[in-house]
């Protein structure tokens, strides 16, 4: 059963970054984040914010908890998707997901070919993991609203077949998409 829509949803913000986590470089992906959630959801929900370092560990736990004991609805992490030793965010989400849904990473890799031919260094991907969805996005702040304009017209829809809250849009910002009923 989806869970009580009058409870405030609420939404897992994570930033991988070892800079941003030893306060040498300023989270401007997490701000981000926070600023398109704010623009696109009309359902009250509140921002629980992380920064933690690229350590596999580290960030497992941190969805886990996300996941399981604060019950978000959605978990959006930014960073450590690409290539370089320390990118551990797909690795880790893989690990604490049940299911994959790699449509994400297909469809944000190819909206953002559009703008960056770096695009495809990006690994990011998506799962679920309970009630919740998980979603990589990369750590250029840029890339926030170029990714989450893509996949989010599916988030609401997806939330609710695994049982999470229903998520209402501002349909002057964006339409969430949810297919007829048959
Ligand atoms: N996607 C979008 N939309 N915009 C970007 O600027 N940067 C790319 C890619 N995806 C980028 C993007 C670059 S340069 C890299 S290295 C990879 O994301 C991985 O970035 P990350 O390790 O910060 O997650």
């Amino acid at each position: 059963m989806n869970q009580d829509s009058s409870t405030t949803v609420r939404i897992g913000i994570v930033t991988a970054s070892d800079r941003a986590s030893e306060g040498q470089y300023e989270d401007r992906s997490g701000p981000a984040i926070v600023e398109y959630l704010q623009q696109v959801l009309l359902t009250p929900w509140e921002p629980l914010r992380r920064i933690v370092p690229d350590e596999r560990p580290v960030l497992e736990q941190t969805l886990v908890e996300l996941c399981d004991q604060h019950r978000c609805a959605l978990v959006v992490t930014t960073g450590g998707t690409g290539p370089a030793p320390r990118d551990i965010t797909p690795e880790a989400t893989e690990a604490v997901c049940e299911k994959l849904l790699p449509g994400f990473g297909e469809l944000m890799r190819k909206v953002s070919l559009e703008k960056v031919p770096t695009a495809i260094l990006s690994r990011q991907t998506a799962g679920t993991r309970g009630n919740t969805l998980i979603v990589n996005l990369p750590g250029q702040p840029r890339a926030i609203a170029e990714c989450l304009d893509a996949v989010f017209p599916a988030i609401p829809y997806c939330i609710e077949l695994i049982g999470g809250p229903t998520l209402e849009t501002n349909p002057q910002r964006l339409v969430a998409y949810r297919p007829p009923k048959k």
